[in-house]
């Protein structure tokens, strides 16, 4: 903790650093949480402009960018596999998963990380680099920073998850860590780079990670070269961005989808208006996408080739990452997990009968929330039921309810009863049950036997409760 406290209390909030709409308030300041390298005398009331990300003049990242991030980081940067899913029967599409939550820090994010730290002059190396980022940014530059001898200092939002807060400090990075989110973070950030002469690195709109990020696309063509769309997760742009690219160029008739959670529709927001727009963003499963403002390059860079949006439902990102760890054994964060989700809810019919090439871009998710969110998974798909049932409080009551649940093979799980809150019979009990099913079809079947026999029963069974 450094003794120091925690809270960042700019009123507008980092929000509009992100927005790059400063608000020159005197009282702004940052208190910090914790971190290896803490500046106390930081200005943080002065608006510090990022001159690679100008809204003004956007820069536009070429085929001719992608390629050349391709040769240079070549070596440096795993050609991760792209192969055919077990689940394309199911789904009646081709599918194959592009698996970068393979690369060494578990995320694509290093193929700009990589390529932009290669393209410093060799006295920004020598001084270094900073950024702000919650998680994969961060880590794929503290890698490649130790391995390509640049100073790096990450700026961490409180929110960030531990595990990669200390992946980062494991690479030798100088790690701070404050301001409620990303935009908090980045408003210190800059204000710290300034001051030191640390060149700030925008994860997901510097003209050199973008081009990075486009060399997902390129692998992509060359190991499905028949494909016929793409779906690619979108939290600033950058990977949409470069890698549509890159697609485009070499297949101009492929389709590019890029999916969004219900909770971050910024990337959409910003299609509408014809430029970025800060958009509110809630808790979400998947944390890589939860961006306020997309990155004006990437939108520009983007516009005209990607085909269609979608928005996913956080119960379907909670299914994707579930079937991705039964059926293909691989452990994918949700921002990574989000395209298999807009193919689970049917948001693609379009694609059935088509060779689809899924991104699977990350695979850094806490422990603890991969426990939820396999529950929410189960929950989702039905076989994790949580239900209520009023039964007779005389002996047997509980006994009988539990042989009826066994009878049909469902498995209880928890339960849990309550006596003294029931108003309507001093005869009875409420029961409530956590129990574990096949399917959805067999949870259905035992809330038909819970009716059949109960008079009062509450069976919460749709996905979207969970
Ligand atoms: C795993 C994962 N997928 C997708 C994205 C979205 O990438 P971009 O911000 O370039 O749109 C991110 C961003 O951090 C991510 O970490």
């Amino acid at each position: 903790m450094n003794g120091k406290q925690a809270t960042m209390t700019a009123e507008n909030g980092g929000h509009d650093a992100v927005n790059g709409h400063v608000s020159h308030k005197k009282d702004a300041h940052i208190d910090l949480v914790n971190g290896d390298d803490i500046d106390e005398d930081l200005d943080l009331t002065e608006e510090v402009p990022d001159p690679y990300c100008d809204e003004k003049n956007p820069h536009v990242v070429s085929f001719n960018d992608v390629s050349a991030a391709a040769y240079k980081i070549k070596g440096g940067v795993e050609k991760s596999p792209c192969s055919l899913s077990q689940m394309s029967k199911q789904y009646d599409m081709q599918i194959y998963f592009k698996k970068d939550f393979l690369q060494y820090t578990g995320s694509f994010k290093e193929r700009g990380a990589r390529y932009l730290l290669s393209q410093l002059s060799q006295s920004q190396a020598k001084k270094g680099v900073i950024a702000a980022s919650a998680g994969n940014h961060a880590l794929a530059l503290a890698y490649h920073g130790r391995l390509l001898n640049v100073p790096v200092t990450v700026v961490m939002p409180i929110c960030a998850p531990m595990m990669k807060v200390e992946a980062c400090r494991h690479q030798s990075a100088t790690v701070v860590v404050t301001g409620f989110d990303l935009g908090e973070a980045k408003r210190y950030a800059m204000a710290l780079g300034k001051k030191r002469g640390l060149m700030y690195v925008n994860g997901y709109d510097h003209p050199h990670i973008v081009a990075g990020q486009g060399t997902m696309g390129l692998e992509i063509i060359e190991q499905v070269p028949h494909l016929d769309a793409c779906i690619i997760p979108v939290g600033g742009g950058g990977l949409i961005a470069g890698s549509a690219i890159a697609l485009k160029a070499l297949k101009p008739g492929v389709k590019i989808i890029g999916v969004e959670s219900e909770r971050s529709t910024s990337f959409q927001a910003a299609l509408a208006a014809g430029h970025p727009v800060r958009t509110h963003v809630g808790q979400t499963l998947a944390d890589g996408l939860a961006v306020p403002v997309v990155g004006c390059n990437s939108l520009a860079t983007s516009l005209g080739h990607i085909d269609k949006m979608v928005t996913v439902r956080e119960s379907y990102i909670a299914l994707a990452i579930l079937r991705l760890i039964e059926q293909e054994k691989a452990v994918v964060e949700g921002a990574g997990a989000a395209g298999l989700a807009a193919i689970i809810e049917g948001l693609v019919p379009e694609l059935k009968g088509k060779t689809v090439v899924v991104a699977l871009c990350g695979g850094n998710i806490d422990t603890t929330a991969l426990g939820r969110v396999i529950e929410r998974g189960l929950a989702a798909e039905g076989r994790l039921v949580r239900f209520g049932v009023t039964v007779s409080d005389r002996p047997g009551g509980i006994a009988e309810l539990a042989k009826r649940i066994a009878d049909i093979g469902v498995s209880i799980k928890d339960i849990l009863h309550e006596r003294a809150w029931l108003q309507t019979d001093v005869f009875s009990v409420m029961v409530r049950c956590v129990v574990e099913t096949r399917d959805m079809e067999h949870a259905r079947q035992l809330e038909r036997e819970m009716r059949k026999h109960y008079s009062h029963v509450e069976f919460p069974l749709d996905a979207s409760t969970v």
